[in-house]
């Protein structure tokens, strides 16, 4: 299976337990949606990227009367947002993201929360995203930075291995990949009950594929780590703000 499937597969099943586990992505969502709603906007032509249950598709969608594309890969995240409007509030389907079969120059503005960390190929991605938008069109997303899960990294390095958790860029890296991009970061750190509770958010949101060809660790290791995070646990989350205009 293409890791793409996988990903899409991970997050399909996690559409029902999705909310209960959220908080980082609420949080993200809310923000994300003030700095979209500072621009008045006229009736533009939106897409939305990876949606999951619409947590900011249900902060926007009624604020910017346009004509919306709501879509991520996972048909229960689609369904899930779909269900939250009426049929006629926007379109909604599936779309990979990170290489949409959509016109050049037909979209105003593209809006995405916290998917783009797990496109393969992130330049080349923003790039055909750039492609969509008209003149004067306005990209605006946020993805996982490369601070994030600091706490968990070092737990499992304390134990002589590695974590399998995706490398994500870094603010400048990110910078780079769109010239004239502005990007912003805030870390947010979440408390959890123990590293239990922690690993077991990721599977309920989908969010649990290691980095590609990762071996999962032995039992042994992953309690050493979870015992090294204490209890509670803190674990911190580099959120990524990338806001580009086409020329
Ligand atoms: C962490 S969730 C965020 C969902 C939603 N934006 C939110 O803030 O709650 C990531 C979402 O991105 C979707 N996704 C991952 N890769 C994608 C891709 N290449 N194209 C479109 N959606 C993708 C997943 O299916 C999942 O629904």
């Amino acid at each position: 299976m293409k890791r793409i499937e996988q990903i899409a597969q991970r997050f399909d099943q996690a559409s029902a337990t999705y909310e209960g586990a959220a908080e980082l992505q609420w949080r993200a969502a809310q923000s994300l949606a003030c700095k979209v709603l500072e621009t008045p906007w006229e009736h533009p032509k939106v897409l939305e990227i990876g949606c999951g249950t619409g947590y900011l598709t249900q902060l926007l969608l009624p604020r910017i009367p346009g004509q919306w594309l709501v879509t991520d890969i996972a048909p229960s995240m689609v369904q899930a947002t779909r269900n939250r409007f009426s049929a006629s509030a926007a379109q909604f389907r599936l779309l990979d993201g990170s290489n949409p079969d959509l016109p050049a120059q037909s979209v105003d503005l593209i809006v995405s929360n916290l998917a783009a960390q797990w496109f393969e190929d992130l330049r080349g991605a923003l790039h055909h995203l750039a492609c969509c938008l008209t003149p004067g069109g306005r990209l605006l997303l946020t993805l996982l930075g490369r601070e994030s899960l600091s706490q968990w990294r070092a737990a499992v390095a304390d134990t002589g291995h590695q974590a399998g958790t995706p490398t994500f860029p870094t603010a400048q890296s990110l910078a780079g990949m769109l010239p004239q991009s502005r990007v912003s970061a805030q870390c947010v750190t979440l408390s959890y009950h123990n590293a239990r509770v922690y690993l077991n958010s990721l599977k309920a949101i989908g969010a649990s594929l290691p980095a590609p060809d990762y071996a999962p660790l032995p039992a042994s290791v992953m309690r050493r780590a979870m015992q090294l995070m204490g209890e509670p646990c803190a674990v911190s989350y580099e959120i990524l703000t990338l806001d580009w205009v086409k020329p």
